[in-house]
Parts: C-alpha cells; structure tokens; sequence
C-alpha cells in the first residue's frame, strides 16, 4: 500500500493577522502545511491553531523582518528544521498616509526594508530549493497601489510598483524552471492596515471592500493556475486592464479625493 502524497509546505509572512493569516487558512485548505513568520508569536499561533485544525502541519517563526538579518534568519530557522517549502508567500508590508515630505524618514525607511528589502531577500534565498524542485514558486502580495503612482502615500505606492515589476519579471525569468511566481494585488482590504497607515478615515476605504478570505481565495487560485497577476474584484480587476492607459491626470484628480493628494 502507498502512503498519501507529502503535502507541500508554504512559507506566509506576515501571517499573524489580516490577509497573511487569511493566505494561510486558504492554503491550509488547499493542502498545503504551512509555516507562518511575523512579530507577534501570540497571534502567529492562534493562526496556527485554525490551520492545524484544517489537517495542515503547521510551524510558528517568531521574525523581525525589518532587521538587516531577519530573512536570512528565517530562511536558516527552516533549513535549522528540515523544512523546505515550495511556495514563498511573501505578504508582510505596510503603508503610511501622509505627505512625503511630513512622513517621518525612519518610517519610510522602514517600509523599505519591509516591502522591498526583505522580499527580495526571501525571493533569492528561497530559488535555488525551488528550482532543485522544479515545481512551486512565489506569491508576492503586491496592491493595486502598485499600478500607478500614490501622492499621499508615495514611497507605498513605488513600493508596491517594485513588488509587481520584480514579480512579473520572475514570473517570465523563472517559467523555463517550472515555476510560477504570482503578484496578488488587491484594492482596499479592512485589516489592521489602515491603522497601521493612519488611514481610517480616508476616501480610499469608502470604495468596493474585499474581505482578507476573498483576497487569499483569488490570489492562492490565481497561483495554482499559474496566473502573472492576481486581482481580487471587479472594479480593480478593470483597473488593473486600464492601467498605463489611463491618464496621470486624471489618476491624480482621483487619489487627491481619496488619499489627500499629498498637499
Ligand atoms: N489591507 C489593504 O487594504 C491592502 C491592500 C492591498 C495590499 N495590501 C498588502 O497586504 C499585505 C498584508 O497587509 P494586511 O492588509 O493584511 O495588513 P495587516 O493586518 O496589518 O498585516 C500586516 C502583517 O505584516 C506583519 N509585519 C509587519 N511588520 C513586520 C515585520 N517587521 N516583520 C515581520 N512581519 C511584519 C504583521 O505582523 P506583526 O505585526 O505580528 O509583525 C502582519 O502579520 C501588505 O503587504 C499590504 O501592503 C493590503
């Protein structure tokens, strides 16, 4: 008799609330076993606990990101267990609303290090496991933020550009490899985000809302089926088609009356 096929194991960052945790539940359901890395060790098991529960073996990383050393930390607690995983979620990230020139240049900086800096770390150090593979690959939570420039929230938005240009040139470099590298790019979710971005209050959030679950469900099955580019929800869905079409202009007119423009 054969025994079941290994499941194989995703890594999700930021996996302790909002959309990362959401990420892990729909990958858990989607056979995955999972090991989850954020700050907050308290929550990252509770998320644990709700995976478990859906048949997926699960593994807590307690990790700072931001420090210079914290992906290759991560990377090396795996390997320290014997773990290799087959799809990189890279989801950790946040956002700041405020006007480049009053954002604190600390907090941009460590945006950077967050959105930029540790993701294409984690991209790098995670390749050559994957390509020895040959099957799995990158989810990179990426934003419709990414489709244009952001006044208001500029160093977010270039950060979300970066996310979505390194994403699809992966996802030509890496296919001869069998893999598939997928940018997940939602509209406006309600998640601990807006607090961390001061941006409760903001227009943004009066526009079409997809719940975390929604966002994870399209963004898992945009990665199984190989997709360049996942978005959640219709409207985002046509703003992703009219992008590069649209002009400056207008795309400006828009974000001041949602974000404040940055004035
Ligand atoms: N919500 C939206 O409207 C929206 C829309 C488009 C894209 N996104 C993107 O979706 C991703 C997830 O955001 P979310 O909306 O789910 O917000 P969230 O609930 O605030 O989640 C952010 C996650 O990142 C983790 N994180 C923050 N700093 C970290 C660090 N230094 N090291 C390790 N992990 C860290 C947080 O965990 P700890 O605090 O425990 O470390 C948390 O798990 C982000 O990349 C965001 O840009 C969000």
């Amino acid at each position: 008799m054969t025994g079941a096929a290994p499941r194989p194991l995703a890594l999700v960052t930021g996996a302790s609330s909002g959309i990362g945790a959401a990420l892990a539940l729909e990958l858990a359901i989607n056979g995955y076993d999972l090991a989850l890395a954020a700050r907050s060790a308290g929550a990252l098991e509770t998320v644990a606990e709700d995976c478990r529960a859906l048949g997926a073996a699960t593994h807590v990383f307690p990790a700072d990101l931001c420090a210079p050393d914290g992906p290759a930390k991560l990377m090396a607690a795996l390997s320290a267990q014997g773990l290799q995983i087959e799809l990189l979620v890279n989801n950790a990230g946040f956002g700041d609303l405020a006007p480049f020139r009053d954002a604190p240049p600390g907090k941009l900086l460590v945006m950077v290090d967050l959105n930029i800096r540790a993701l294409t770390a984690l991209c790098h150090a995670a390749l050559p496991g994957l390509i020895a593979r040959g099957r799995g690959g990158i989810l990179n939570v990426a934003s419709t933020a990414g489709f244009q420039p952001g006044p208001g929230m500029a160093v977010y938005y270039a950060s979300k550009a970066y996310v979505l240009s390194l994403s699809e040139a992966l996802h030509h470099e890496l296919k001869p490899h069998g893999l598939t590298v997928t940018a997940l790019c939602p509209g406006p979710v309600q998640t601990g985000f807006q607090a961390a971005a001061g941006m409760e209050g903001a227009g943004l959030m009066k526009l079409p809302l997809v719940s975390a679950a929604e966002a994870a469900r399209v963004g898992v099955k945009g990665f199984l089926r190989r997709k360049r580019i996942a978005v959640p929800g219709w409207p985002y869905k046509l703003l992703a088609v009219t992008r590069g079409i649209s002009p400056r202009w207008l795309t400006f007119l828009i974000l001041d009356r949602l974000q404040g423009g940055g004035r």
